[in-house]
This record gives structure tokens, sequence and C-alpha cells, in this order.
């Protein structure tokens, strides 16, 4: 496994890939890898000839007052997991090589990545489709692996890769969960044992939600936001969003009648960590 930083590097080891035929898959990550990053590392692995994991920090994603400073880096224990999974290749950037002084180029991604979590981080898709926009032209991948744990990230991913002519191959991977229910993520290591115990609510409101579309088959999307919001209320310190939006376009609706793929999306906080979380509901 080889560990590299430049961006000029990594490119000209991508081209000679890419000129003896090799597939190329890559895994954009922020670091702080658990069992979630796995999963897409494993499907990548499974894939693809080479895999590649990106592992950066990205401040264009954070705004002024959010964790980018204290957000967990865990360098070591990341290089030993991806060497487990047999990754090839990890891509670690330093923000200056990403991201010069005169910078001045973005990928802003309208409409989709201005509700939800776009909303209440102005900024962050444009941050997030920039990096990865910058990714997929260093590393040239065939495909490249997201969780469906932040799923507007992967419809706004999908989205400007499509706009953009990108040609790459967007995965999506299921969520990966702890026992109890409680979506992977780096930032659950900020959370307390009280917090910890709390932030289950979100998925268990998430779960009844379903169950309740499942047995009543034809229900308001504002009935199933007012379940899920008694259900949290009493357990979040504040609760950012609950959104019911239609799967592909993110467009709000107003019933959910099985006509289409719905996702149900939740942001709350616990203290003063922000967690996400979401179902996906098939239509008929
Ligand atoms: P990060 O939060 O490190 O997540 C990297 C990838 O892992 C994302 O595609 C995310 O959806 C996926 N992931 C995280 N938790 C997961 C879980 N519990 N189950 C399944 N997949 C999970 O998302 C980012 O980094 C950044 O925004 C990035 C795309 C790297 C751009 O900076």
């Amino acid at each position: 496994m080889k560990i590299i930083a430049k961006p000029s590097i990594f490119q000209n080891i991508a081209k000679d890939l890419k000129y003896s035929g090799k597939a190329i898959g890559l895994v954009p990550t922020m670091g702080a890898l658990h069992q979630g990053h796995a999963s897409l590392i494993k499907r990548a692995r499974k894939e693809n000839d080479i895999v590649v994991v990106s592992i950066f920090v990205n401040p264009m994603q954070f705004n002024p007052g959010e964790d980018y400073r204290r957000y967990p880096r865990t360098p070591d224990k990341d290089s030993s997991l991806c060497r487990q999974l047999g990754v090839d290749f990890i891509f670690v950037p330093k923000p200056e090589m990403l991201y010069p002084k005169d910078y001045f180029s973005f990928i802003n991604v309208e409409t989709i990545g201005e509700v939800m979590c776009g909303k209440s981080r102005p900024g962050h898709f444009r941050g997030v489709a920039t990096v990865v926009g910058k990714l997929f032209n260093i590393v040239m991948p065939d495909k490249s692996y997201f969780g469906l744990k932040d799923y507007q990230q992967s419809v706004v991913i999908k989205k400007f890769t499509e706009d953009l002519n990108f040609p790459v191959k967007i995965v999506t991977c299921p969520i990966i969960r702890e026992k109890d229910g409680l979506a992977l993520s780096s930032r659950n290591a900020y959370l307390s044992a009280d917090e910890r115990s709390r932030a289950i609510s979100i998925y268990k409101s998430l779960q009844k939600a379903k169950n309740m579309i499942k047995y009543k088959k034809n229900v308001s999307a504002q009935s199933i936001v007012s379940v899920i919001e008694r259900m949290i209320i009493n357990f979040a310190d504040k609760i950012d969003y609950i959104e019911v939006r239609d799967a592909s376009t993110l467009d709000s609706i107003q019933r959910i009648d099985g006509s289409r793929k719905i996702v149900i999306a939740v942001a709350a906080y616990f203290g003063k960590t922000r967690l996400i979380d979401n179902i996906l509901i098939n239509g008929v």
C-alpha cells in the first residue's frame, strides 16, 4: 500500500494505471475511518483492480463555527484499516495542495444542494462537490463509492457528475449501523454517554415512520413529520430538520402514497453534535 500526498504525483500514477487498462475504484473520506467506510472499501475492492482511499478533512465544506479544527484525525488507525482491507493507495493531500492561495473555482449544484443540509449549512455542498470533482480529476476513477448515510450528498454528487460529464460511475452503499441502530459516523466520537443514549431516538423514529407507512399505505408527509418530531423532541437538544422528499429529485412531497420512492431525512443536535440519518421508502 502506498501513501501519496501530492496531487501531481497521484495524477501521473493514475495515468499509468489507466494506460495499462486497470479499473480504478475511489472511496473519498475525511478519515477517522469506521465500519461504514470499511463497507465502501470492501465493495470497491470487489469491483476494481486498484482501490484508492482518499483521506482529506476538506476545509471548504465546513462553515465558520463548525468542527473543522476538532474533526477527529486518526491517521495511523486509518492506514492500518486500509492495509487490512487490501487498499492499494491512500491519497492524503494537504489543504494547501488542493487549495493554494488564489483559488477561485467551484462546483455549485443549484436547487438540490440548497435544501435540507444545504440550507442549514450554506456552501457545504459547494465544498463537497468541488473537492469530489478535484479528486475525480486527480485519481481518475472508473467508479467512486458513497454511503447512503449522507443521502443528499450522494444525490448532489450523482447530479454534478452527470451534469458536468465526469466519466465516473457513482456507486451508493447501504447505511452501516451500530447494534442498536445508530448510524455509524466519525462524529459519534463527540457524544457523551448520555448524548449517545439519546441519539438512538433518531433511528427509532425513522423505524416508527416506516412501519406507519407500511401499515397505512397512504399518509400525509406532515403526519409522518409530526410522528418523528414527537419521538425525538424530548431526546434531542435541537431538531434541525425533518424532511420527506422525493428520493431522486429531492422535491418536497405532500402525500406518501406509494407512487414514488421517497427519503425521510432527519438532522438533530445532541449536545453540540449534529447527527443526520435517513430511510428510503420504495414506491410500489
Ligand atoms: P466522510 O464523512 O468521511 O464519509 C465518507 C463516505 O463514507 C461517505 O460516502 C459517507 O456517506 C460514507 N459513510 C459514512 N458513514 C457511513 C455509514 N454509517 N454507512 C455507510 N456509509 C457511510 O462524506 C464525506 O466524508 C465527505 O463529505 C467527502 C465525500 C469525503 C467529501 O469531502
